[in-house]
């Protein structure tokens, strides 16, 4: 069986994870300034929050920026659902976006269209580990904060500049199938002082000093024994993606001879991380899905359904996606990660040829 994800555990997590356990100081700890400080300085963006999971950090950022019931926060509609649920959490009223169909990435030209007097935040994802089309977000957004969600987008670069670095506040998940984990977890990060040290209270039972709470918190703090983790994989982190673009250009020249299969489409400026490297299928995905997996090869759809067409959304969401519809319909990643052999690859392109080409 190839497998879609794979997390890379080493003997320098172990004993990050034992330097832990033996210091006794499990929940935060030293350990979590150190990794907030690295991470955020790996982003090149000054500060950092580390926190329990993606979701937590979508949930705090918009949390620490005032977002309140009655107001619009603007995303996509094709991502994981937890791009958009934190709106909820906090009472406001999500706004979707269609998709550009060839980056499945928000499309900056229908964004000025969900704009009105409420909106308070905008929230692209980097889906697949590109950056959607920052400049010109940026731009229609003028004075509205930019948040992005870069859940899928560890070190994905945009014209020279590092996904979570070009908003107001980047905001990552460290999940297991994520270019790099600390198990659960993830980070809020922004040049923004004062708004980072909102989301330490924020996460922390809103406390300035031990039992002076100022705002009321949660406790969505991230483990010292998480931080560890993530401080090694930080640094494998670099390596690991070479070896996903790496993988991705394989794909690119062993599929683009096959008909009905449309590899990534990369924007110029992009340097993509490659959290999955998702074809377009022209007919018959769920089939070829299917006969991959009956071969031992992992895939999946991410997603089958788009956000605002969840049944958690409902009452929730207006307007109409036919772009993420039918990327709904056409999408299926292939394994990408870095544990995949040449060989790995070649068999799965040759799979795919032949399941296509019907033979
Ligand atoms: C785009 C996106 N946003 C948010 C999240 C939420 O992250 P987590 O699972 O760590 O809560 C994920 C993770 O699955 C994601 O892919």
């Amino acid at each position: 069986m190839i497998p879609m994800a794979k997390p890379i555990m080493g003997e320098e997590e172990k004993k990050a994870v034992n330097r832990v356990l033996e210091s006794g100081l499990l929940a935060h700890g030293p350990e979590v300034n150190s990794f907030e400080e690295e991470f955020s300085r790996f982003c090149n963006v000054a500060h950092g929050a580390a926190v329990s999971s993606g979701t937590s950090a979508i949930h705090l950022a918009l949390d620490a920026l005032g977002i309140k019931p009655g107001d619009e926060v603007i995303t996509t509609s094709f991502s994981f659902i937890a791009s958009a649920t934190p709106i909820l959490f906090l009472g406001a009223n999500p706004r979707f976006v269609d998709i550009d169909p060839l980056t499945y990435n928000m499309d900056h030209r229908q964004l000025s269209k969900a704009i009105n007097e409420k909106t308070r935040a905008i929230i692209p994802v980097h889906l697949y580990g590109q950056c959607a089309d920052m400049d010109e977000i940026l731009d229609v957004a003028g004075d509205i904060p930019v948040l992005e969600d870069c859940a899928q987008a560890h070190g994905s670069i945009y014209k020279g500049r590092k996904a979570g670095s070009m908003g107001y506040c980047g905001m990552f998940s460290f999940y297991p199938t994520k270019n790099m984990t600390t198990g659960e977890g993830g980070m809020v990060v922004s040049n923004d002082e004062s708004f980072i040290d909102r989301i330490k209270m924020l996460r922390n039972h809103g406390q300035v000093e031990r039992y002076d709470h100022h705002l009321v918190g949660y406790n969505l703090r991230m483990t010292s024994i998480a931080a560890a983790i993530g401080r090694e994989q930080l640094k494998k982190l670099p390596a690991n993606t070479e070896a996903r673009r790496k993988n991705a250009s394989l794909y690119n020249t062993g599929l683009s001879s096959i008909k009905g299969i449309r590899p990534p489409q990369i924007y110029p400026g992009n340097e993509p991380v490659y959290h999955q490297y998702t074809i377009w299928v022209e007919k018959g995905r769920d089939d070829l899905a299917r006969a991959l997996g009956e071969r031992g090869i992992g895939n999946k759809v991410f997603y089958p359904s788009t956000i605002p067409s969840s049944p958690a959304m409902k009452g929730f969401s207006t307007g109409s996606f036919p772009n993420a519809e039918n990327a709904s319909q056409h999408v299926l990643s292939l394994p990408v990660h870095p544990m995949l052999s040449p060989d790995n690859i070649s068999e799965i392109i040759k799979a795919i040829s032949e399941i296509m080409e019907g033979s």
